[in-house]
């Protein structure tokens, strides 16, 4: 077995460490007191990153979790009801904040590859009784993680918007990935401003960030969502030195994120080709590929791919995810290849 540090890990895009460079900007990095808005690296991500997706204001925050519950909480009222996908992240992975910090229901919608449909929506909206929650806000997320990382195209993202106007929805729109999804849609950043009226977007995913996330809005939500940080703990200090690494990740490896997705690809067709696992081509998109182990359980199949210096997270009794990430090479590529060929051929 090979030892852990020559470990190809495919578990995450989180899992990534900062660059040299990286390191070095953090370590350069101008910074001031952030609770009193003095921190000068903050103040122009926050700028940056608000014009970039065209949205009036930007809040940085230490997770995508926080960005996320932030922006649930700008949007709703207690009592009030959130419809998501059924895979989405604010749903499984966010140890029921939404109920617990901003006491709304979130309502999980069966979709398709982790994404909401107008068909979908038209069928699930609430409030006309009294003794029904208030249907507020569609939260999507883009592109999908537990949806095997598909992305919205800007159509089927203009219908939802259009059926949110029409039904006095808001729209928060989860982009853990947003990066990923712009690279392999081509989708202009500003687009997205057009569509949600709440963004978040993380630094710490496939960019590379060691931390970091921001919320995007209009001033107003985000000046309620300092406060609301605040009073969460999430008041910082000097973080001009996060920020300084999220702004490199932008900078310089939001352009590789293509490389990324070539890597995921070549994966998906060697697994493809094994007779003991399946996977649906046609989803892969991005950097993420979920697949099924046909023969063994999933955790049986993560114990082997280990033996063989690769590492996969379970994603359900017979599915397995695999996430590229920066730190991926084309080597690392090439020995992953040859271990799933030899397990599971
Ligand atoms: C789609 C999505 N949203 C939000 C998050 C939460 O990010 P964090 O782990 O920074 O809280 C994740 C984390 O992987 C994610 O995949």
């Amino acid at each position: 077995m090979r030892i852990k540090k020559d470990m190809i890990d495919l578990r995450s895009d989180t899992v990534t460490k900062p660059t040299p460079e990286m390191r070095k900007a953090m370590a350069e990095a101008e910074v001031g007191d952030d609770v009193f808005a003095e921190d000068p690296t903050v103040n122009a991500l926050q700028e940056k990153i608000a014009n970039l997706f065209g949205f009036e204001a930007g809040l940085f925050v230490p997770s995508g979790t926080m960005g996320n519950q932030l922006s649930v909480n700008v949007l709703t009222h207690a009592g009030d009801e959130v419809l998501i996908e059924q895979t989405g992240h604010i749903f499984n992975y966010e140890s029921t904040a939404a109920a617990h910090l901003s006491s709304v229901l979130l309502n999980p919608q069966p979709g398709t590859k982790g994404k909401l449909s107008v068909e979908q929506l038209e069928n699930s909206l609430r409030g006309a009784h009294e003794w029904e929650p208030q249907t507020k806000v569609v939260a999507l997320e883009n592109s999908t993680n537990k949806g095997g990382g598909c992305c919205y195209t800007e159509e089927e993202l203009s219908r939802i918007q259009d059926f949110a106007e029409k039904q006095d929805l808001l729209i928060h729109l989860d982009g853990a990935r947003i990066w990923n999804a712009m690279t392999a849609t081509g989708t202009d950043p500003q687009f997205y401003s057009s569509i949600a009226n709440t963004m978040s977007v993380c630094f710490s995913k496939g960019l590379g960030a060691p931390v970091g996330s921001m919320v995007l809005s209009s001033a107003e939500r985000i000046r309620q969502a300092h406060k609301m940080r605040k009073m969460w703990g999430g008041g910082m200090r000097q973080i001009g030195i996060l920020a300084a690494a999220a702004d490199y990740a932008v900078e310089n490896h939001y352009p590789l994120l293509e490389e990324d997705h070539k890597r995921a690809r070549k994966l998906a067709e060697t697994i493809d080709s094994c007779s003991g696992l399946s996977i649906d081509l046609d989803s892969v998109e991005t950097n993420i590929l979920i697949f099924d182990v046909l023969e063994r359980s999933a955790e049986e199949a993560v114990a082997l791919l280990e033996e063989q210096g690769v590492r996969v997270v379970p994603f359900g009794p017979k599915t397995l995810r695999a996430t590229f990430h920066l730190q991926i090479t084309d080597e690392d590529l090439e020995q992953a290849q040859q271990a799933f060929s030899k397990v599971f051929d």
